[in-house]
C-alpha cells in the first residue's frame, strides 16, 4: 500500500482517506474482520467469498472458496452468521452442481474500500462492487471453456467446531424467468443466537445470454430451462447458468420483504451496465465524507495512518441499517440488525459512534427502542430479526443512559426509553431453555432478576451469577441516570441503591498473590463460596464468571470507583492491584501470547482497566499501560488484532488509545490519557474537538507534561461531555519522555455511586 503523507487540502479538495484503510487487518488469527465490499457505514450488503466451515466473516485466507454472497457480520465470535445468497462462478461443465465445487485461489484476495478480487485456481478471476441493497460480480472466465455461474440457494455459512450453533438451510426456491433474471427467497435458521426460521429475497440477472439448469434434490435432478422454470424445497436447489461468453456480469439484490423489492434494489442501484469502477468511487466517497473525514491529522507516519484509517473502517461495518426493511412488524422508526453484541459494545465504541456519526446514532438509539416497543425487550444483541445472545447484564441500558446524559434527544423518545430499561430492570424475561445455560433466559433481559431482587445479588441458582452482578449493578446505575435527570427521584434512589449491589459480592478476605477482597460467589443463606480469584472456571454460560476472571471482573465498577477503591484497602494498595494485571507470568490460566498476564488485550471485561489509575492519582502509569498495550497487541497484519474484532469493539478502544481519553459509559466524563498525535475531530454541526500535541511522539514521549483545555491550564485527569464534546472545544497537550506533576492535586474523576463509600448495600 503506498503511502503519501496526509495534508489537510485546501481549496475543497477532498482527501481519499480510502488509500490508508487495509480491509484485510484483523481478518486472521481470530480477529474474524470481513474484508469483502461494503458500499457505506452499515449496509445490508456485506459482499464477499464464504470459505467454510468455521469462517465467522465467511472470509479465510488459506481454505479453498464455496461462493461469493451478500450477507454477512464482521469480527464476531460465537459462530459463523450468513453467508446466504451466493453464487460460484465454474469454467467447464458443469453435470453436478451438487458436489463441491470450491476452488483455491492462485493469488492471494486483493480489497480496497468498496472492491474486492478474487483469482481462483479454475482460471476464473472475480470483481466484486456493492450498493447498500445490492451486489455487482464481474466474473472473467479462461478462454476457450464454458462459463458457469451456479446459484445454490441452500448455501449458508456452517460451523463444525460449535454444531450447536451452526446454520441451517431450511427451504426455499428459485425461478428462473426468460430475461436471465431469477428470483426467489430461502429460509434459514441458528446461529449463535439460535435463531428460528428467518427468510431472504432476491433477485439476480445474469448479463450475458446463457442457458439455464435448474436442480433440485440431493440426487441431481437438472432440468433444462424452458420459457419459466421453478425449484423449491428443503433439499438442495438452485440454477447453473452457462454461457460461451468469456466476460460475464451478474447483479443481484436482496430485500427481507419480498422478490419483488429485491428487483427494485437492484435495478434502481444497479442498473444494466452500471461500471463497476462507478460503484467502487460511489463507496469510497460515501466512507470518506460520512466517516474517514470526521478525524483528520497532520501525522505522516504511515502505519499510524493505516491503524487509524482501518480502525474507523473497521468499527462501523455493523450493525446493519435495515430500515424500512423490518419483516416482522410496521414502524416509521429507523430499523437496525446485527447489533453484534451490546456487552462488546457499550464499554467504549457506541460513545464514540456518537461522537463520530451522531445521525446514525441516534437512529440505532430509536430502533432499539422499537424493537423493545414491538417485542417486549431490547436487545442485548441481535442478527436475523432476532434477539440473543445477552452474555451478561442487560447492556442496552448503559448504550441508552450514555446517549441520554450525552444529549441525544432529536426524534428518540426517552419516555418510551425509560420504559425499555424498567423492563429490563423489573420483569424476568421468559426461559428459553437454552442448553448452555438453562436456568434463565439467554435471549434478552436479565435472566436472573428474581436473585437480583430477592437477595440484592446472584446465587449460583443462576449461571453466570458474579459477572452478571456486576453488569446488573451498571445497568442499575444507567437507570439512576436517567431517573435522576428527569427528576425521577424515587426511581434514582431505588437504582442508585441497586447500582452498589455489586458489593454484596465482595468477600473482603478472598486473597490471590498477596491482595484481598474480591467478588465472589455466594448462597443464599449469605455465605461466600470459596473461590481462586485467578479462576474463572471454564470462563463460559455454566461458570460464575463469564469470559474473565474474577481480578479483571473486581476492576469493572467504573460507577463506584471510590468505593472499590476503599474496598481494596485504599488508594496506594489499589494501584499497586492494577500493576499486578500488568504483570507478566502471574497467571497460570492465561494466555502465553499475552505473557501470562492477568489482564487480557482480546476481550472486553479488561478494556477499561489500564485506565483506572486515574481515580488513584497515577494518571502517568494510565498512560504508560495503554500506550504500552495498544503499541504491543495492535498492529497492521491481518492478525493485528488481540482478539475478536467483536463489532469494531477492539478498533474503538485502539482509537480512543490514539484520541487520548476513555470514555466512562453511563457517565459524562472521559478520562485522560496521551494522544498520539494532533488532530482535528468533526463533531458534527460545525463543531469540532481541536487536539493538539507538542513535544512529543506516539512511542516514547508520550507523558503529560502539560494540557490546557479550551485555553485553560487543567489539572484534572478528566474532561466531561460538557467541555469538550456539546460545544466543541481544544485540547493543548505537551508531551515528553518521563513523567510530570501535571495533575497532582487535581481533583479526582468522579464516582457517582459511592456517597458514603461503604454505605450498606442491602440496607
Ligand atoms: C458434460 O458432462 C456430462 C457428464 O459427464 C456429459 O454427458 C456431457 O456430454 C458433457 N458436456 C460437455 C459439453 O462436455
Ligand atoms: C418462495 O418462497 C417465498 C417465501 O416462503 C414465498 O413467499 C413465495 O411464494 C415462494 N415462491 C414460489 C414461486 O414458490
Ligand atoms: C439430503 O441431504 C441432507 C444433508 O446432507 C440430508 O439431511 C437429507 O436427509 C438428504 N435427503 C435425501 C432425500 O437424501
Ligand atoms: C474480459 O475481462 C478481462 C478482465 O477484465 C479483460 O482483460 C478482457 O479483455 C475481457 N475479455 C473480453 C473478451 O471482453
Ligand atoms: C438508513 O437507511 C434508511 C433507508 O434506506 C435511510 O433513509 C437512512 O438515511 C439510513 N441512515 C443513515 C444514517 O444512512
Ligand atoms: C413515546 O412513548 C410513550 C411510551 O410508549 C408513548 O406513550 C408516547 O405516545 C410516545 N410519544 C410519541 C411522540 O410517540
Ligand atoms: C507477595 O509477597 C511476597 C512476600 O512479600 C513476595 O515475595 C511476592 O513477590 C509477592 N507477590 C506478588 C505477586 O506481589
Ligand atoms: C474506607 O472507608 C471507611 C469509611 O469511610 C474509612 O473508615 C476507611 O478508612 C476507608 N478505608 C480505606 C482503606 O480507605
Ligand atoms: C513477552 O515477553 C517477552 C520476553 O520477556 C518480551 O520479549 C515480549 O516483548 C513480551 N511481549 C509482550 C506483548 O509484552
Ligand atoms: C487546531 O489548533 C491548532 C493550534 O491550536 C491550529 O493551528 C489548527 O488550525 C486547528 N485546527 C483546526 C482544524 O481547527
Amino acid at each position: 500500500m503506498s503511502m503519501i503523507p496526509l495534508l489537510i487540502g485546501g481549496l475543497g479538495q477532498a482527501i481519499d482517506y480510502t488509500q490508508y484503510v487495509n480491509p484485510f487487518l484483523g481478518t486472521e488469527n481470530g480477529g474474524n474482520m470481513f474484508p469483502g465490499v461494503t458500499s457505506e457505514p452499515f449496509a445490508v450488503v456485506k459482499l464477499g467469498p464464504d470459505c467454510g466451515p468455521d469462517a465467522y466473516s465467511g472470509y479465510s485466507p488459506t481454505a479453498n472458496i464455496a461462493g461469493f454472497s451478500l450477507m454477512h457480520e464482521s469480527g464476531t465470535g460465537g459462530a459463523p452468521k450468513y453467508g446466504v445468497v451466493s453464487q460460484q462462478p465454474v469454467p467447464g461443465n458443469v453435470s453436478n452442481p451438487l458436489k463441491d465445487l470450491s476452488a483455491a485461489r492462485s493469488s492471494p484476495d486483493q480489497a480496497q474500500v468498496g472492491f474486492y478480487e478474487s483469482s481462483l485456481s479454475s482460471g476464473v478471476n472475480v470483481q466484486l462492487a456493492a450498493t447498500s441493497h445490492a451486489a455487482l460480480f464481474n466474473y472473467a472466465f479462461p478462454e476457450s471453456s464454458h462459463s458457469n455461474v451456479v446459484v445454490d440457494v441452500s448455501h449458508v455459512l456452517t460451523s463444525v467446531g460449535r454444531p450447536q450453533w451452526s446454520q441451517h438451510y431450511v427451504n426455499g426456491n428459485i425461478t428462473v424467468l426468460p430475461d436471465n433474471s431469477y428470483q426467489g427467497s430461502g429460509t434459514y435458521n441458528n446461529g449463535w443466537n439460535m435463531a428460528p426460521d428467518w427468510t431472504v429475497y432476491f433477485c439476480g440477472y445474469i448479463d450475458a445470454p446463457t442457458t439455464a439448469l435448474t436442480f433440485a434434490g440431493n440426487g441431481t435432478t437438472l432440468s433444462e430451462y424452458s420459457s419459466e422454470t421453478s425449484v423449491s424445497g428443503e433439499e438442495r436447489i438452485g440454477v447453473v447458468f452457462s454461457s460461451a461468453q468469456v466476460n460475464i456480469t451478474s447483479r443481484v439484490g436482496i430485500s427481507f420483504l419480498s422478490s419483488d423489492k429485491a428487483c427494485h434494489f437492484v435495478n434502481t442501484e444497479i442498473p444494466i451496465g452500471t461500471p463497476l469502477q462507478s460503484l467502487v468511487d460511489t463507496a469510497k466517497s460515501n466512507w470518506n465524507t460520512e466517516v474517514f473525514s470526521k478525524i483528520q491529522t497532520p501525522e505522516t507516519d504511515a502505519p499510524t495512518l493505516e491503524l487509524l484509517y482501518s480502525s474507523l473502517y473497521g468499527m462501523n461495518l455493523l450493525p446493519s441499517n435495515r430500515t424500512g426493511e423490518n419483516p416482522l412488524w410496521d414502524s416509521t422508526e429507523p430499523y437496525y440488525d446485527d447489533i453484534f453484541t451490546f456487552w462488546d459494545l457499550f464499554r467504549c465504541s457506541t460513545s464514540l459512534t456518537q461522537i463520530l456519526l451522531p445521525t446514525p446514532y441516534e437512529e440505532q438509539i430509536r430502533s432499539v427502542i422499537d424493537i423493545w416497543r414491538n417485542e417486549g425487550y431490547m436487545p442485548d444483541a441481535r442478527s436475523s430479526n432476532f434477539n440473543g445472545r445477552s452474555q451478561g447484564g442487560s447492556n442496552a441500558d448503559n448504550v441508552l443512559a450514555d446517549a441520554y446524559v450525552k444529549g441525544v434527544r432529536g426524534a428518540a423518545n426517552w419516555t418510551a426509553g425509560y420504559l425499555a430499561m424498567l423492563k429490563d430492570a423489573e420483569v424476568q424475561p421468559p426461559n428459553n431453555n437454552d442448553p448452555s445455560a438453562p436456568d434463565s433466559s439467554t435471549q434478552q433481559g436479565r435472566g436472573a432478576l428474581p436473585d437480583w431482587l430477592q437477595y440484592r445479588y446472584i446465587t449460583p441458582t443462576y449461571t453466570r451469577a458474579v459477572a452478571r452482578a456486576i453488569e446488573y449493578s451498571a445497568n442499575d446505575f444507567a437507570l439512576y441516570q436517567i431517573a435522576s435527570a428527569q427528576g425521577n427521584t424515587a426511581d434514582a434512589r431505588k437504582y442508585l441503591s441497586r447500582s452498589r449491589n455489586w458489593r454484596n459480592h465482595w468477600n473482603p478476605a478472598a486473597s490471590s498473590l498477596n491482595y484481598t477482597g474480591f467478588p465472589v460467589p455466594r448462597n443464599a443463606n449469605g455465605a461466600f463460596l470459596s473461590q481462586d480469584p485467578l479462576s474463572c472456571g471454564g470462563c463460559y454460560w455454566g461458570d460464575a464468571y463469564y469470559e474473565g476472571t474474577p481480578w479483571e471482573y473486581a476492576f469493572n465498577t467504573h460507577h463506584d470507583m471510590a468505593a472499590l477503591i476503599n474496598y481494596t484497602g485504599g488508594p496506594e494498595t489499589f494501584v499497586n492491584r492494577l500493576e499486578v494485571l500488568f504483570t507478566p507470568n502471574l497467571n497460570p490460566n492465561g494466555s502465553p501470547q499475552f505473557n501470562y498476564t492477568i489482564f487480557d488485550p482480546g476481550n472486553e471485561p479488561s478494556f477499561a482497566s489500564p485506565y483506572l489509575y486515574n481515580f488513584a492519582g497515577r494518571q502517568d502509569l494510565s498512560v504508560a499501560r495503554a500506550r504500552y498495550i495498544a503499541k504491543s497487541y495492535y498492529n497492521t497484519l491481518p492478525s493485528g488484532l488481540p482478539g475478536n474484532s467483536d463489532a469494531g469493539a477492539m478498533q474503538t478502544w485502539l482509537l480512543w488509545n490514539m484520541i487520548g481519553l476513555y470514555p466512562l459509559t453511563g457517565q459524562t466524563t472521559f478520562l485522560i490519557h496521551s494522544p498520539w498525535f494532533s488532530m482535528n475531530i468533526d463533531l458534527g454541526g460545525g463543531k469540532s474537538l481541536n487536539i493538539t500535541t507538542q513535544g512529543g511522539d506516539s512511542d516514547s514521549n508520550y507523558y503529560v507534561q502539560s494540557l490546557r483545555v479550551n485555553g485553560e491550564l487543567w489539572s484534572k485527569s478528566w474532561v466531561t461531555w460538557d467541555d469538550v464534546f456539546a460545544q466543541g472545544g481544544t485540547m493543548e497537550f505537551v508531551l515528553g519522555g518521563s513523567p510530570s506533576s501535571w495533575c497532582e492535586g487535581g481533583e479526582l474523576p468522579p464516582s457517582p455511586a459511592s456517597g458514603d463509600l461503604i454505605g450498606v448495600a442491602t440496607s
